[in-house]
């Protein structure tokens, strides 16, 4: 199929756009470059083994993308563009509804224009909010708990809409848990700008003596060593997802939601460990105060997506730190 993705040069979109190429599908990849460099574009093109057309634009810009749409023949597009930082978006709450719930407004204007009407779309487990139960499944009550969250809860609601009141679009609603890692190639990674705010990065430049040690946000939470518990999915298991998730739209009726995360949780004291066996080295950490908004433990429960997509995310913790000190050591 011919799929555009939407924020293709990011993270979690290059390694998608890999996944995809390897299949054998044509990737079209759409980047304001707001979070994310134009080398990414070289590194993919040496792994797919050839060029990958990439349009710098903002998916704000309905014109350009109906053109982008229509000039490639695009089929499906992958909505991964997006703002993602939590504080951030507590800070200035407006750009990320601006960003985030217009620009996928403003692309489904180009997609009807263009007559496209398949999409997977980028959500996170961050709408589950503070879990009700353990471990989430799809039909948990939804309660984000800040405004990034609740841009993605918006856009989920407004993409339902979308579907329920025309027959021919179908959207495949994607709930990431925790990617980490990189690709095997040590190309493609996860190399955020300034100082990391999540766990694997942050521990991935003290690994490197970058920055001088972590704060592990709390060691009372009612876990099995008093730290924070997540899902942590390797990266590249999250792109073999949307491969799947695209194979899965032909069979889709309508608006189907997956979570996509491995089923087991790790504490950060247990994903130190393993960095530091991945590193070879010690990493230094103190435990400060809990980070506010954060919650103790969140992991899915992956039947549906094993079930219906046919899909696993099967790469250990130890696969994940390893493939991401690759990166960070290529980095430096
Ligand atoms: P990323 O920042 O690396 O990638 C997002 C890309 O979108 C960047 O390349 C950025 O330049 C681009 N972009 C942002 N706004 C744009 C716009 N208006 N027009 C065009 N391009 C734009 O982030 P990522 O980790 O790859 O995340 C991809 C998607 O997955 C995001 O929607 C994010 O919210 C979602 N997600 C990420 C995580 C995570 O932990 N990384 C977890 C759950 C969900
Ligand atoms: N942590 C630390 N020190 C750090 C960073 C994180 O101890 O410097 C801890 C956190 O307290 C938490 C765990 O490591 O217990 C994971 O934290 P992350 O910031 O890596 O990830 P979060 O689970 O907080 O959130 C991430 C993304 C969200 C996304 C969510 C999906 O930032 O956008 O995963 O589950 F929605």
């Amino acid at each position: 199929m011919t799929v555009l993705l939407t924020g293709g040069t990011g993270y979690i979109g290059s390694h998608t756009a890999t996944a995809l190429s390897e299949a054998g599908h044509e990737v079209i990849l759409l980047d304001n470059f707001c979070n994310s460099h134009r080398a990414i574009l070289e590194r993919l093109e040496k792994i797919v083994g050839k060029s990958v057309p990439c349009i710098e634009g903002d998916v704000r810009d309905t014109a350009l993308v109906k053109r982008t749409l229509q000039e490639y023949g695009v089929e499906v597009v992958i909505h991964l563009a997006g703002l993602k930082a939590v504080g951030e978006s507590v800070k200035t709450p407006l750009n990320y509804y601006e960003n985030n719930v217009h620009g996928t407004l403003s692309l489904l204007r180009a997609m009807d224009e263009a007559d496209v009407n398949n999409m997977i779309f980028s959500s996170s487990a961050t709408v589950y909010g503070d879990p009700q139960y353990l471990p989430i499944d799809e039909d948990h009550p939804l309660a984000p708990t800040n405004p990034y969250g609740r841009t993605k809860l918006y856009i989920e609601q407004i993409l339902e809409d979308h579907v329920r009141a025309n027959d021919n679009i179908k959207v495949v609603n994607l709930r990431y848990f925790n990617p980490v890692g990189s690709h095997s190639s040590a190309l493609l990674g996860e190399d955020p700008r300034g100082i990391p705010n999540n766990l694997m990065p942050f521990m991935a430049r003290v690994a490197s003596g970058e920055l001088k040690e972590l704060s592990v946000f709390g060691d009372d939470y009612p876990t099995m060593d008093g730290t924070g518990v997540r899902d942590y999915i390797h990266v590249v298991d999250l792109a073999e997802g949307h491969v799947a998730a695209l194979e899965f739209l032909p069979r889709s009726t309508g608006f189907e939601t997956f979570n996509l995360g491995t089923g087991s949780g790790f504490s950060v004291l247990q994903v130190i460990q393993s960095y530091e066996v991945a590193c070879g080295k010690k990493i230094p950490y103190q435990i400060v105060k809990r980070r506010p908004g954060d919650i103790a433990s969140c992991y899915t429960d992956p039947n549906k997506a094993n079930a219906v997509l046919k899909w696993k995310a099967n790469r250990s913790l130890s696969e994940m730190c390893l493939s991401s000190w690759d990166f960070q050591r290529r980095l430096n």
